[in-house]
């Protein structure tokens, strides 16, 4: 009896030793210590030893044997779960070494640039950004500027009609000047504000045209206003907005929403004039439109294009470069 304890109590240290699992352990604890485990049988055979002697003898062995085991499986046990813990740390670490390059940088379209730096300068000028709708009537984009059906500077504005209520009533605005007539309308005067937007003409695109493009438009009524704070006004904006070393004149032309109208230039450091907008007094006619008293109140107005400043400002050769989205093309600014 005692052999077979010793026996078994070597057999049970060598399995414990290579339990590679918990699982296994806890399947050779069942084995070994279970009540159906081989040291449990050789307990219910104590009985039947035929001294006291011996079964007290055979006892202590086998105790001892159930003792020493039980602490066997319990510091395997602990050995095994922290060598899972750590195989659990490994298989469920993340990768996170490709969050060591740092994602490549976005940056605004050289349009987008141009509208910003625009607002920029007019917000330091003491102005307010105003939007109006790209879908607007005809009476906004045409009538209220002083341009009724019949007028010739109509056909200036090759126009996209949407189809919507009657027929010509609406239209992609061809110039975002009909958002000064939304202005007056919203705004109790004195008013200084700066109307960007994306406008859209009938035409076809070459290199220094596009279907969609986009204008910035200026708009300042207060009263006793005259062309000098125009000229004033334009000249400031060149400086700041380009430099210095930049001047500006107007050259006599017209407009329908404007009189006297005037187109804008710009004089670059190698004396060369670049010819930028439109610009005017506020037509009476469009003030009364606007629910302006032109008794009462005069402005001014003016209208440029921004591709053609970000063109300008870049150098690029064709317009329709910049709307390609060609990532090359995109990258060099
Ligand atoms: N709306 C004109 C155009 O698209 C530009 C323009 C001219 C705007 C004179 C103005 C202005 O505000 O006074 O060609």
């Amino acid at each position: 009896m005692i052999d077979d304890v010793a026996t078994i109590r070597a057999e049970a240290h060598a399995r414990i030793a290579q339990a590679s699992s918990l699982d296994e352990l806890r399947t050779l604890d069942v084995d070994i210590l279970g009540k159906k485990g081989s040291l449990s049988i050789l307990k219910s055979g104590l009985a039947r030893l035929e001294s006291i002697d011996k079964k007290k003898a055979a006892g202590r062995v086998l105790n001892e044997a159930i003792a020493a085991l039980q602490a066997a499986i319990e510091s395997r046990q602990r050995e095994l779960s922290l060598g899972e813990l750590d195989d659990r740390i490994e298989r469920e670490a993340m990768d996170l070494t490709e969050y060591l390059h740092a994602p490549v940088r976005g940056r605004a379209h050289i349009v987008t640039q141009a509208w910003q730096r625009l607002e920029d300068v007019f917000i330091g000028m003491g102005f307010q950004i105003a939007e109006g709708p790209e879908v607007e009537t005809d009476w906004h984009n045409f009538e209220a500027l002083n341009m009724p059906p019949s007028h010739p500077a109509r056909s200036m504005h090759d126009t996209f009609y949407v189809d919507h209520g009657s027929p010509g009533s609406t239209v992609l605005r061809t110039h975002t000047s009909p958002v000064q007539i939304r202005v007056m309308h919203s705004t109790k005067p004195p008013i200084y504000q700066v109307m960007p937007g994306r406008v859209f003409r009938n035409e076809t695109t070459d290199s220094t045209h596009l279907a969609v493009f986009h204008q910035i438009e200026g708009l300042v009524i207060d009263k006793g206003i005259t062309l000098a704070d125009l000229a004033g006004t334009i000249d400031a904006f060149t400086k700041a907005f380009f430099g210095s070393d930049f001047g500006s004149r107007l050259r006599p032309s017209y407009f329908p929403f404007t009189e006297p109208s005037a187109e804008f230039d710009i004089r670059t450091p190698d004396g060369s004039w670049l010819e930028l907008g439109g610009c005017g007094m506020v037509h009476p006619n469009v003030l009364r439109a606007g629910g302006i008293d032109p008794e009462e109140w005069s402005g001014f107005a003016f209208g440029f294009g921004i591709d053609r400043m970000a063109k300008e400002r870049h150098g690029v050769g064709d317009v329709r470069e910049m709307y390609t989205n060609d990532i090359r093309f995109i990258e060099q600014f």
